[in-house]
């Protein structure tokens, strides 16, 4: 007998390449906003609900281990649910979760801050990079905190509460800044955050802690000063739209004869990826309030693509834009400047007919007429995605290995590529 996860793990998605795609793909809320989000929901014994929450694993596991924590969740459909943790049970995040989702460290922050203790398992390297955790763990020594990592666990106490601290991080840090904003909203004094990272899903939390009585100022920018309050209240927010999924469904469109329409493509958080494109001779159109369709020239354009901190080009388009720059005309140059390890997809990329070669921390890729089906592997959640564009868009049957990497991230992704004319099915390899 095989469990669930050694048959999840054993999945692999098969796809037949160049159908005729066509119709609508709806852009799902972002996982990236979601579990901050779902992680803030410690913060008051009060309700919250969020709505346009992606039903995705990574979500079912932040689910999970509020829910071992003490949390009460109802969940009206599979997109909107309550949180409500009136008491702890637990304070533990365990090894089992956190290593499934590195995510999971998001709770340490609220967990201090509301009751002064928490034990989250040290997440480990994965396959993007080593990625420790050690800037969010110098913020909350700063906030008073005092940390023991002890048989693989990180132990957090402040037993009379965080205090405000000056921080400066030496990195920009996504869920760094997330977690010592969460924190911060409910210590003592004030907090400032310098070097912030800017992201949209970072903003999307401070909104919602804002709507929960928190004083935050200056979410969006390198310096968020926030002065702690006694509590915090309930709410009901929306999780903003996926800006990864979106581009990803972009690219697909792109490199797909028929005509996909986007729906909730969200223009604003994809400025600068959009002015890519752009250079490579592509156009992103607004045909009504809420979607997009995707024009393009006959002839793509090489470009050169340096991955950066938001504004600039997001890390987690990379893998999606390598695919698509393997059918521009010409030589095209990505470097990865956030995780030293993201390119596991080219040799996979190269299986099916790709000419692309790594020196040092760039990518180069030669373009080629056409990609060919092969059995191939996923090495995270985009190279998933990166995988099955080319798949899709590659003549014959492309087998996607661990594909349960991108369940992980991309919303009921079978069905929605199914509606719109793909032809993929899911095999277990025995
Ligand atoms: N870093 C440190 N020390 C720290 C924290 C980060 O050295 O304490 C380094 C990392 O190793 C990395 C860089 O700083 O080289 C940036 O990492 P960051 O902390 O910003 O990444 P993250 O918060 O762990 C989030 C997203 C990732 C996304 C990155 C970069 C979430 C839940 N995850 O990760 O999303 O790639 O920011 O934008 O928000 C994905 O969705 O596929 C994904 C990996």
């Amino acid at each position: 007998m095989i469990t669930q996860v050694e048959k999840m793990q054993k999945e692999v998605l098969v796809i037949e390449g160049k159908r005729k795609l066509q119709g609508i793909l709806r852009v799902s809320g972002a996982k990236n906003s979601a579990l901050p989000n779902m992680a803030a929901t410690i913060l008051t014994d009060k309700e919250v609900i969020l709505e346009n929450l992606p039903d995705l694993l990574d979500v079912k596991l932040m689910k999970q281990l509020l829910e071992d924590i003490g949390s009460h969740i109802d969940c009206i459909d599979n997109n909107v649910c309550s949180f409500r943790l009136s008491s702890p049970k637990s304070f533990v995040a365990n090894y089992d979760i956190v290593s499934k989702m590195r995510a999971s460290i998001l709770v340490l922050g609220p967990m201090v801050a509301r009751f002064g203790y928490a034990e989250v398992a040290l997440p480990g390297g994965c396959s993007i990079g080593a990625r420790p955790v050690d800037l969010h763990l110098k913020a909350l020594e700063m906030m008073g905190a005092k940390i023991e990592l002890q048989h693989g666990y990180i132990k957090a106490y402040a037993p009379k509460g965080l205090k405000g601290a000056h921080i400066f991080f030496e990195k920009i840090t996504v869920t760094g800044t997330e977690n010592i904003m969460m924190a911060a909203v409910l210590a003592e004094g004030q907090t400032i955050i310098e070097n912030a990272a800017l992201e949209p899903e970072v903003v999307d939390l401070a909104k919602m802690l804002k709507k929960m009585g928190a004083d935050i100022q200056g979410e969006g920018t390198p310096r968020i000063v926030i002065n702690g309050v006694k509590e915090l209240n309930g709410t009901k927010h929306t999780i903003i739209p996926d800006r990864i999924e979106a581009g990803t469904f972009a690219v697909l469109s792109a490199l797909s004869d028929g005509k996909i329409i986007i729906q909730n493509y969200p223009m604003e958080y994809l400025e600068y990826v959009n002015e890519v494109f752009k250079d490579i001779g592509i156009y992103i159109l607004p045909v009504d309030k809420d979607k997009v369709i995707i024009k393009r020239e006959e002839r793509l354009k090489p470009v050169d693509i340096q991955t950066k901190e938001y504004p600039l080009f997001p890390t987690d388009l990379q893998a999606q834009f390598m695919t698509l720059l393997c059918f521009a005309d010409g030589v095209s140059q990505i470097t990865e400047n956030i995780f030293e390890n993201r390119f596991m997809h080219v040799s996979e990329l190269n299986r099916m007919g790709a000419d692309i070669k790594i020196v040092d921390r760039t990518a180069i890729i030669k373009g080629i007429k056409e990609l060919t089906g092969a059995d191939v592997k996923a090495t995270d959640l985009r190279a998933s995605a990166a995988m099955v564009i080319a798949g899709l868009v590659a003549d014959g049957i492309t087998k996607i290995h661990n594909i349960y990497h991108l369940d992980r991230g991309y919303e009921h992704i079978d069905t929605k590529l199914k509606n719109i004319g793909a032809n993929l099915w899911r095999e277990i390899n025995e």
